[in-house]
């Protein structure tokens, strides 16, 4: 793994694109510093141009210097979940470019724990401008074959299945604490940790593409389907639909992934499992509603999105 580490660092350094895994979903890194790096990286993606990326780092330290102000709280979060997945959106310094802020005044930034984006950003020594690995509104990557299905890159890192399967949690700290994106650090984490309300997202909060209506979603038409109605759904649409739910497959249907009853876990495999129905090209995905609990937030997020 050393020598590809070196290998990656030396195609971002020469303005190529990077996929590397980290402890959420796979990214599309691009050297930060480079404008034709970053306009190679949305032009993969098929991604607006004024729409923001997150920037990796090694650590915090390298992570602050592209703020200009860094509130105690950032500095409290960053102690607590950095390496980790958490991005905080920071009033920028001048080094965060309007190429990788889509022009506003702040930039997200973020200290991945996986040991090989770890081992790459140290080895890059610079700030590595990464979306999601996949093209722009699909699902994100979790394993490197996802990456490779989707997107033409020059070097994919394979570190395996990333834990935690969703996406990271982006706390905006430009005015107050915002809760942009939910993640598997919670909200009620932060505040328990922070002793501050996390407030919502308002018309005055940064634009973020997480916050598009449709977005984490496969090709197929998805719907979410209440515990209740499952049965009378698969009763009228049987062959043509594929269904993920947690109960037991049914024998009326031919693709049906089995989904666990814990969230994390639930988290873990739910991209993949997306991705395996959509390739059945069936008409529809039946989703079975999650909870409504708390620690569901984040999960429930992600398969909105996918069905609206
Ligand atoms: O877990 C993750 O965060 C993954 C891995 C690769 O680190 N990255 C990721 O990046 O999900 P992306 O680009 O797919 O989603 C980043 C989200 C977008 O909704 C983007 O608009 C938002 O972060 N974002 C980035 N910078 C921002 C800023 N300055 N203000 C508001 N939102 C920002
Ligand atoms: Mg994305």
């Amino acid at each position: 793994m050393n020598s590809e580490v070196r290998r990656a660092a030396q195609v971002l350094r020469a303005g190529g694109l990077v996929a590397f895994p980290t402890e959420t979903v796979y990214g599309l890194g691009a050297d930060a510093s480079s404008a034709e790096a970053v306009a190679r990286l949305y032009a993969a993606k098929g991604r607006p141009a004024d729409h923001p990326v997150i920037l990796h780092f090694a650590t915090a330290e390298a992570a602050f210097d592209f703020a200009r102000e860094i509130p105690a709280q950032a500095r409290k979060l960053a102690e607590q979940f950095w390496p980790g997945p958490l991005t905080m959106v920071l009033k920028r310094s001048p080094k965060a470019k309007d190429f990788v802020t889509g022009g506003q005044d702040s930039v997200g930034l973020r200290v991945p724990s996986h040991p090989v984006a770890q081992a790459l950003l140290r080895e890059f020594d610079g700030g590595v401008a990464a979306p999601s690995a996949n093209r722009f509104g699909n699902v994100s990557a979790t394993t490197a074959a996802h990456v490779v299905a989707e997107l033409d890159v020059e070097f994919v890192l394979d570190g395996g299945p990333s834990e935690v399967g969703i996406e990271s949690t982006i706390v905006d700290l430009t005015s107050g604490v915002v809760l942009l994106r939910p993640g598997r650090i919670s909200r009620e984490e932060i505040e328990k940790f922070l002793q501050v309300k996390v407030k919502s997202p308002d018309a005055s909060s940064p634009r973020h593409s997480g916050g598009l209506e449709r977005h984490y979603a496969p090709k197929t038409p998805a719907r979410l389907v209440p515990p209740h109605e499952l049965d009378a759904e698969i009763a009228k649409h049987g062959a043509t639909i594929a269904v993920l739910a947690f109960s037991k497959p049914d024998e009326r249907v031919d693709y049906w992934i089995r989904m666990p009853r814990e969230p994390q876990a639930y988290a873990q495999k739910l991209y993949a499992a997306l991705r395996e129905l959509d390739s059945a090209k069936c008409a529809t995905i039946l989703i079975e509603s999650p909870p409504e609990a708390a620690e569901w937030i984040a999960v429930r997020d992600r398969l909105q999105r996918a069905a609206a």
